[in-house]
Order: structure tokens, then sequence, then C-alpha cells
């Protein structure tokens, strides 16, 4: 883009002073400060598409006539291809992208393009840019949180039989399907999508027509604008519309809960692939080497999106700072509401593009994760579910558990492994059948109830799951 980066941006005399109401102008330092452009050009379609609709109405109601607003439309179209086409010159010295696009739109289309601003300001203008923004970013982000469901899913489908220990407190708890651990965040994703889509409803409201705080004396027609715009209604009140920015603090809100869900997903392919697990392999475009050991193989994507997910909940915290102490109406604390954002948008979107694609690279060692379950006395709870079944009080039926797992222990072999005789030592109510109900397999099938880990109720879950995205 050609903004100029040079210490001495070259500013027309008097460029930068505002109006008449000035004596001086601002300093380059304070200009500098004050300046959005470098980051806020990135709403300039956003912009060109508020003003079209603005325009519009304009016209319809009949505050500009007919020939400005063809100027205006022409002027506007021209812009925006020299936007895309990166031959706009962003000038630093006029602020913002609202005013390089209006200073320009005058450049090409003379006092029709003064006109554009009647009966709007940059306050309601930048709230309504922002709205649109993130409506579209929503949209893009959605649709990247359902082609990793769909990941999820390929995966969990493969894996509905696939044994492994599942955890409380990182210690082995009860056996359960790789498959079924995978839904697990597949669950968390359908959330992360239904807060997106409460969001974007809340946010869809067009804060056009606020003008600077109270309205303005034009006979405008919001609800035009609001359709054109494809927003749902309009703002309802003016000081509200123009200092409001809780849609951006609830985008991040959403974000930051993705991003934990990722980083908590991350933090389990990171354990997995440590050879002490040794349960899956990452492929090798996400993961790095050492510059001094050559044995490494390091999961580095993974790794960055647990630490890029403290930045994104920084970010959470910025807005609503940035808001908590600001006074009715629009401040110009709003300009640092941006940044922030606009990070939030590109950390997620990156990281939701690059987990579809990790997670289609992930090899599962199904030999290693049945072995870690085989170790740690996984089945425990069904043989006290057993004891319990036959009339022993769970409370007792635990603790004669709890002895027959410290036998074991203490000769190095898992229940499942213990003859008859020594297992009725803790407890005569057990018999042959027990050690069906001591496998892993038999553990599993057992817990065979909607949200259970059976593999019929994961290929169930499965399917239930590929319908809600279809
Ligand atoms: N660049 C400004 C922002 O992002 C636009 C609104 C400026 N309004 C004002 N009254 N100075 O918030």
């Amino acid at each position: 883009m050609a903004i100029s980066k040079k210490k001495n941006t070259p500013v027309e005399k008097g460029a930068n002073t505002w109006s008449g109401r000035f004596d001086e102008p601002v300093s380059e330092l304070v200009q500098r400060y004050t300046a959005s452009i470098d980051f806020d050009r990135r709403l300039a379609d956003h912009d060109i598409q508020g003003s079209l609709a603005h325009a519009r109405m304009l016209s319809d109601a009949g505050i500009i006539d007919a020939n400005d607003l063809a100027a205006i439309e022409s002027g506007l179209g021209r812009i925006r291809d020299e936007i895309r086409n990166g031959e706009f010159v962003w000038r630093l010295d006029l602020e913002d992208v609202h005013l390089n696009i209006e200073k320009r739109l005058t450049t090409l289309i003379g006092d029709a393009g003064k006109r554009l601003h009647t009966a709007r300001s940059r306050n309601d203008q930048v709230a309504t840019d922002v709205r649109l923004y993130l409506r579209a970013s929503i949209d893009d982000i959605v649709r990247l949180i359902r082609a990793m469901q769909h990941a999820l899913l390929d995966l969990a489908e493969q894996h509905v039989d696939t044994v492994m220990p599942g955890f409380t407190h990182l210690q082995v708890a009860q056996p359960v399907v790789f498959g079924h651990h995978l839904m697990a965040y597949f669950e968390m994703l359908k959330r992360d999508t239904e807060r997106l889509s409460d969001c974007r409803r809340r946010m869809n409201k067009l804060p056009l027509g606020a003008a600077a705080l109270a309205g303005t004396s034009y006979p405008i027609n919001r609800e035009m604008v609001a359709a054109q715009l494809g927003f749902d209604g309009v703002c309802e009140n003016s000081l509200d519309a123009v200092s409001d920015r809780d849609f951006a603090i609830e985008f991040c809100a959403c974000a930051a809960l993705i991003m934990t869900h990722l980083s908590r997903l991350s933090e389990e392919l990171i354990l997995w692939m440590n050879p002490l697990f040794g349960f899956i392999e990452l492929a090798d475009r996400f993961c790095t080497g050492s510059s001094i050991m050559p044995q490494k193989k390091n999961p580095d994507v993974p790794e960055l999106v647990r630490g890029k997910t403290g930045r994104v909940n920084g970010h959470l915290v910025a807005l609503l700072m940035l808001m908590k102490a600001q006074p009715l109406a629009y401040n110009k604390d709003n300009q640092e509401d941006k940044e922030p954002l606009f990070d939030t948008v590109d950390t997620l979107t990156d990281t939701l593009r690059i987990y579809a694609d990790m997670l289609t690279g992930v090899r599962v060692k199904p030999g290693a994760m049945r072995q870690a379950a085989m170790r740690g006395y996984a089945t425990a709870t069904d043989l006290a579910d057993y004891l319990a079944k036959k009339g022993l009080p769970f409370r007792e039926a635990h603790e004669a558990v709890a002895q027959a797992v410290n036998f074991a222990d203490k000769c190095g072999r898992d229940l499942s492994a213990l003859t008859l005789p020594e297992l009725r030592n803790f407890s005569p109510l057990i018999d042959n059948d027990i050690f069906a109900v001591l496998t892993l397999e038999g553990s599993i099938n057992s817990r065979n109830h909607i949200g259970g880990t059976a593999p019929a109720q994961v290929r169930a879950a499965v399917s239930r799951a590929r319908k809600s995205l279809s």
C-alpha cells in the first residue's frame, strides 16, 4: 500500500488543520498519534458500502439530487477499484479511512463529494463500518469452524473402536474410545458457533442516522439504509448507537472461548505426540526440528496456538478496559478498538484454517493408546460397579476394589490378570463372568447410553453431528 511511512510525510500546507476554527496545525507527532489510517484502511470496502447506502437514501429522501448520487456512485466505485488495485494513496494527514476516502471522492467529483457527509458523522459511520466488517468476519469464521468440525468427524469416525485411556487429573481414569474424545471438541465448537450466531444477531443493527450523537435534523430514512446493508433493524438510541462497542466485546469473548478450546486440544496433541505417550504423530509440515538436537520433532504449531490464545484472551480484556470508564457518547478512545479486534479476527482465522488441515495429518497409534489403557487399572470402576450390581453397597465395593488394585499393583499385574481365587479374596461375590467386565472392550461397551463412550453411541453421535452440519 502506498501509505508513506517516511518521517516527514509531505503535507499540504494547512491540510492538517481541521478548519478555520484552528489557529495552528497539530505537530507531526500528534498527527501520527491520532491517526488510525495505518490499520483502519482495512475497513475501506465496508466504508464504501455504507456510503453508497447512505447516498442512495439521501437522494431518495430528496436531500441530494440524482446527479450528485450518480457522481458519488461512480466516484466511490472508482475509489474501490483504486484500493483493490493498490493504487490508492493513503494519507496520514487525513487521519483515517473515512477522511481519506471522502477527500479522494471530492477530488474526483467535486461538490457532490462534499455533500456525501450530510446527515452523518464519522461517529455513526465508523460504528457502521465495524459492524459490517465483523459481520462478514463472523460468517467466515463460522465456515472455518464447520470445516474443522468436518475434519474432527472424519477422524472420530475412523476411531470409534480405538481404545485409549480417559484421564482425570491427567491420571489414567477409565477407558474411552478416541472418537469419543474427539467428539468432545465437536461439542465445544458447536457451542462456539451458536455463540457467534447469537452475537451476530445482536450486532446486526444499523447505527447510521445517529450522526454525531443526537440524530440529525434531515428527513432521513434509516430503515432504507438498514435494508440496503442487510441489517435486521436500526439501533434505537442515537447515543448508544455511536458509543456502543458491546458487539466487539461479545465477539472477542466468543473468539477467546474458541481459542481456549483450540488451546486445550493443542495441549493434548502436544502430550500425545510426546514419545512417553506416543499416541499420535503430527504431519511433518506442522513440526520443526531443533538446531542442536537432531532427534527432535517439535509440535510448534499446537504450541503457538496455545501461545496465541493468551494474546486473543488479552484482546478481550483490552476492549473491556477500553470501555469501562467512557462517558456517553463517542470518545476517541473508541479508535483503539480496532487493532485488538483485527488481530483477534486474523489470529482466530489463521488458527482455524491451520487446524482443519492439521487434523487431517494426525496419524493415530492405536497400539500405544491401548497399552496405556491397560496400565493404570482403568477398569477398576467396572469391578466396583459389578460388585455393587450384585448387592454390595457402592462404598464397600469401592474399598474392596481398592484393595484388589493395591494387591495387583504389588504383583505388577493388571486386574484382569488376577486369577478368580485371587479376586475372590477381595469379595466372594466375584465370579467367572468378571473377566468380560474387566476387559477394555467390556468397559467401554457397557457405557451404552447417549453421551457414553460405547462405540455404538459414538458412531451414533458422529452421524447425528454429520446431519447437523449438512
Ligand atoms: N477514526 C475514528 C475511530 O475510529 C473515527 C471516528 C472519529 N470521530 C471523531 N469524532 N473524531 O473511532
